[in-house]
C-alpha cells in the first residue's frame, strides 16, 4: 500500500467512521486529488521529452490531478560527488526537487534516449533525490510512489531502450512503474513545435497515460 495520509491515520479512525477521514480521502475512500510531479530527462530548450510529457500532465489535470512540472534546467544540478556533498551538503536545486517528490503520489517522466540509455541528468537528478537527508526514512522521495514512463526521439525506437533501463532503476528505489508506457518515434515529426501532438489517436493516448497515473493514485489513496 501506498504512504498516504489516509493510511497514517487509519489506525486512529476506523474505516468508514470518521469525517477526517473523509476528508483526506475522499467519501468513496479515494484520495481527492493527488498530486502529481511531470518531468523530463532532458534540459534542452526544445526538448521533445519535455513536450511530451507535458501532454501527458495536461490528460492528469484534466482529470482532476494537481501536476507540478519540474524543468530539470531550473535545478542547476552539478553532477552527483560524494565528496560536494560531504563538504557543502545537497545544493538548493536537489532539495527543490526532493521536496516536490516526497509531496507527490506519483510522478509522469518523459525520457530522453542518449546512447541506449536514459540520460545522465535524469540519472544524476535521480542520484540526488534519493540521498537521504537526517531524519528522513531511506528514499523517502520514492518508496510507495507511482511512476508512468515515456519517451521521445527522433530516431525509430522511439528512446525504447532507455525505458528499459529507467523502469529497472525506478523498481529498485521502491517506485511501482505502471506496465502502460509509450516511446514516440520521429519525434521530430510527430510532435509540433507548438508543443501538440496533431496524431488524435496518439495524442489521446498519451493523455491516457496522465489520466491513467491519476486514477491509480486516487484508488492507492
Ligand atoms: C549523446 C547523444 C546520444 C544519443 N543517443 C541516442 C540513442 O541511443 N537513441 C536515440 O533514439 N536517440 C539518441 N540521441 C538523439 C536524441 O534522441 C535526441 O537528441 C532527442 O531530441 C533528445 O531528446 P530531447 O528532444 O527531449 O532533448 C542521442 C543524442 C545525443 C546528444
Amino acid at each position: 500500500m501506498a504512504k498516504t495520509m489516509g493510511q497514517w491515520y487509519a489506525p486512529v479512525w476506523p474505516a468508514g467512521s470518521s469525517t477526517l477521514q473523509a476528508i483526506i480521502t475522499g467519501v468513496d475512500g479515494m484520495k481527492d486529488k493527488p498530486k502529481i510531479i511531470a518531468f523530463a530527462g532532458s534540459t534542452r530548450t526544445g526538448s521533445y521529452n519535455k513536450k511530451l510529457v507535458k501532454i501527458a500532465a495536461r490528460g492528469a489535470e484534466v482529470s482532476g490531478a494537481h501536476v507540478d512540472f519540474v524543468d530539470l534546467r531550473d535545478l542547476n544540478l552539478p553532477i552527483f560527488d560524494e565528496d560536494l556533498e560531504a563538504k557543502n551538503g545537497p545544493p538548493d536545486g536537489a532539495t527543490r526537487f526532493k521536496e516536490l517528490l516526497k509531496a507527490c503520489d506519483g510522478m509522469l517522466i518523459s525520457s530522453p534516449e542518449y546512447n541506449s540509455s536514459l540520460s545522465a541528468a535524469l540519472k544524476n537528478a535521480i542520484d540526488w533525490a534519493s540521498r537521504p537527508a537526517e531524519g528522513e526514512k531511506p528514499l523517502e522521495a520514492f518508496a510507495g510512489k507511482v511512476a508512468v514512463i515515456m519517451s521521445a526521439s527522433p530516431g525509430g525506437l522511439g528512446g525504447l531502450r532507455g525505458l528499459v533501463h529507467l523502469r529497472a532503476i525506478l523498481g529498485n528505489i521502491q517506485v511501482t512503474v505502471l506496465p502502460n508506457q509509450h516511446a514516440v518515434a520521429s519525434a521530430h515529426e510527430v510532435i509540433g513545435d507548438d508543443g501538440n501532438i496533431k496524431d488524435e489517436s496518439l495524442c489521446n493516448k498519451i493523455e491516457g497515460m496522465g489520466a491513467r497515473l491519476w486514477e491509480v493514485c486516487r484508488k492507492l489513496g
